[in-house]
């Protein structure tokens, strides 16, 4: 549904009670057709920064890491200079070195590679159906979307079942950083001051890097099949081995990236297919096209709002002076309901084609994950629909306080079988 017009003198999209308000978007609405390139202040002692809201921009933006570099950091979040290098995973990782470290987990998350998984995937699937399902009354976020991405995930890392739960809670605070719900340590709290040399100023990442150094001393040397095995025993390309940093970053971004983001995808579906009853009864009628659905189904629920640049130089865009060192923040969101991309961009339209969304980026840091959140949707709607004869959503949705993902921590349901 179209959002009510915001007016640009009440855009704020650091003001995080706007995103748990689910307001934000009329707010990009009015950047893209009032001031693409707009200067938000921030309240929290951050910078501020510049926000980019149309497609073609946020586009351009992603594929010039050169003049849009992501070392300075990729959240709105400005760590100390000190801390960066022992913080840096490849997220904030550019050029040669980046590819290096891309490359050597890309293989792992192929199509073909991934085809090896789809039955235990559709097991999964069908157990966390079955065990939602025995009651009518749920909610969809636990019973049925958070811990399915986290079990798949704990079976490419080749843990043991008893540690999903600790994955589950682990994945949650650090990613709802700015949730008191969520974190222990709020993000930008007098008290994660004392936390800014680890990975989103959060205590959690210290336990997260001391689990994945214990099982990465478990399999250094071995032939294991699983990505710490991987990560550990192989050499990048550029010939420079992980640093016990690199390593440490990296493994917590395996655990936190792939877990809410799928997580809140799925949970926006549903809504989204609740919320659309003639989209959701052409879905059942044509299980076939669920590859095609779940695109659309990525697009409309945006499950990462943005990504942030840092300029290298000063540079000029839609009259604006961007200056060298301005955070500069990508709107995923906005880009993929930018009127001039997709008709009728607030309509969920299932079989909408093409469907180029730019959930997943769009540049040299495009989501390294995106099949197997692709497959992960794809699987379980294939799984759960077909027994659903009717579901409705029960009580009122809660949603994350954060502008970063995109989530929704609360949404009762009830589920009648066919
Ligand atoms: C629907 C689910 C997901 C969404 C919406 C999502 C979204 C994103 C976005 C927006 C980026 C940054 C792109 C850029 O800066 O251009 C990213 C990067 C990344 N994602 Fe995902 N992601 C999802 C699932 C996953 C999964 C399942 C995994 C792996 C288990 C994963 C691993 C990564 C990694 C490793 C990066 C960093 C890539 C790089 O810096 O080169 N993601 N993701």
């Amino acid at each position: 549904m179209q959002p009510p017009p915001v007016p640009l003198d009440q855009v704020d999209l650091a003001d995080l009670d706007v995103f748990e308000r689910n307001e934000a978007w009329g707010m990009f609405d009015t950047l893209r057709r009032e001031a693409p390139v707009h200067w938000n202040e921030e309240h929290d002692g951050g910078s501020g920064f510049w926000s980019i809201t149309q497609y073609d921009d946020i586009e351009r933006i992603d594929k010039d890491p050169e003049t849009f570099t992501s070392t300075h950091f990729t959240n709105l979040e400005e760590p100390p200079a000190e801390f960066q290098d022992l913080r840096r995973s490849i997220l904030e990782t550019d050029g040669p070195r980046h590819l290096a470290l891309r490359k050597l987990l890309m293989r792992d998350f192929s199509p073909a590679q991934l085809r090896r998984y789809e039955d235990f995937l559709r097991g999964l699937a069908q157990l966390t159906v079955a065990a939602a399902l025995q009651q009518e009354e749920m909610d969809f976020v636990d019973a049925i979307a958070a811990d399915y991405p986290i079990a798949v995930l704990a079976r490419l890392l080749d843990t043991p079942a008893d540690m999903t739960p600790q994955l589950i809670s682990w994945g949650n605070e650090i990613v709802g950083f700015s949730d008191p719900d969520y974190a222990r340590v709020l993000v930008n709290s007098e008290e994660a001051k004392k936390y800014r040399h680890l990975p989103f100023s959060s205590p959690v990442s210290q336990e997260i890097f001391e689990y994945g150094r214990t099982l990465a001393a478990e399999r250094k040397g071995g032939e294991g099949e699983d990505l710490v095995s991987k990560l550990v025993n192989r050499i990048p390309e550029d010939g420079v081995p992980l640093s016990p940093e690199h390593y440490d970053n990296y493994f917590l971004l395996l655990v936190v990236a792939g877990n809410e983001t799928t997580r809140q995808a799925i949970s926006h579906s549903m809504k989204a297919l609740i919320d659309n009853p003639t989209q959701m009864q052409w879905l059942v009628e044509h299980p076939e096209k669920t590859q095609v659905a779940v695109e659309e189904f990525l697009r409309y629920a945006s499950p990462v709002y943005h990504f942030r640049r840092t300029a290298t130089r000063d540079v000029e865009l839609h009259g604006q002076r961007i200056k060298a060192g301005d955070k500069v923040v990508m709107w995923w969101a906005s880009g993929n309901r930018d009127e001039t991309k997709f008709e009728d961009p607030y309509a969920l339209r299932l079989d909408r084609m093409p469907n180029d969304h730019m959930s997943f980026g769009k540049g040299p840091h495009t989501c390294m994950g995106s099949n197997l959140a692709r497959l992960e949707m794809r699987i379980l709607f294939e799984t759960l629909l077909p027994q659903v004869a009717e579901i409705t959503q029960t009580g009122d949705l809660v949603r994350v306080r954060s502008n970063f993902v995109n989530g929704i921590k609360k949404f009762p349901v009830r589920i009648v079988t066919k």
